[in-house]
């Protein structure tokens, strides 16, 4: 039987960057659901699809044919056969995945790419409903969180240092909407599973947070 770690959270908490950190002392492959979800909105976007259309997304969502694969360790998402992941880290993409992705049937698609994943391989498995949907069997299960005002900040030195300019309100305001429609929508909210591990990394370095999910793991 594979072995399955899931970490869920908010945006910002810095679930990818320990996910991908621990696969990698691990072995496990890293999946990141949310760039599925991203890729979903990329195509809604492309396809000038109105976000506040509940009908049209969940009926779009069927020409969208999202697949996976590993290069060099690296995920790789395809959608209908292009690797889109240069497009995915953009705040217009981000925002509309906070929709699309509250659509019942973009959700019965991805979790179904999910399990499939996670029945074969060893995986660390980050999103907003991994313990608690996808892999609710998963044998370690991480809630991992920050204080928006510590997400923002860490979202703004990411952006200055890639020469963009920013407002920290802005990033702040812009995380606490993301988090009340992830918390708030109907389908597969993002709450912490009751046997999950809470992990508060406001005041933890990269290195404490992965040793301490190593431990968790075993
Ligand atoms: O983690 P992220 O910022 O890449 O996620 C993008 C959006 O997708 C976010 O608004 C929440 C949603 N998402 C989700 O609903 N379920 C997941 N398992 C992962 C992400």
């Amino acid at each position: 039987m594979s072995f399955n770690v899931a970490i869920d959270g908010p945006a910002g908490a810095g679930k990818s960057t320990i996910a991908r950190a621990v696969a990698k002392k691990k072995g496990f492959i890293y999946v990141d659901t949310g760039a599925m979800y991203r890729a979903m909105a990329l195509f809604m976007l492309r396809e000038g699809v109105d976000p506040a259309d509940a009908a049209a997304i969940a009926d779009k969502c069927k020409e969208a044919d999202i697949t996976i694969q590993y290069v060099d360790g690296e995920q790789v998402v395809l959608l209908n056969g292009e690797n889109v992941n240069a497009y995915l880290r953009t705040e217009e993409v981000g925002n509309m995945a906070s929709t699309t992705s509250a659509q019942p049937a973009v959700r019965t698609k991805l979790v179904e790419l999910q399990q499939a994943l996670a029945a074969k391989s060893n995986v660390i498995m980050d999103g907003r409903d991994i313990g608690t949907v996808v892999l609710p069997h998963a044998q370690v299960k991480i809630y991992l969180t920050a204080s928006s005002m510590v997400r923002a900040k860490r979202r703004y030195d990411e952006l200055t240092a890639k020469g963009e300019s920013c407002n920290l309100e802005k990033i702040r305001q812009d995380i606490e909407d993301r988090d009340y429609r992830d918390m708030h929508r109907e389908t597969s909210p993002l709450k912490q599973a009751e046997d999950a591990v809470l992990v508060d990394t406001s005041d933890m370095t990269i290195e404490q947070v992965i040793d301490r999910i190593v431990a968790l793991i075993g």
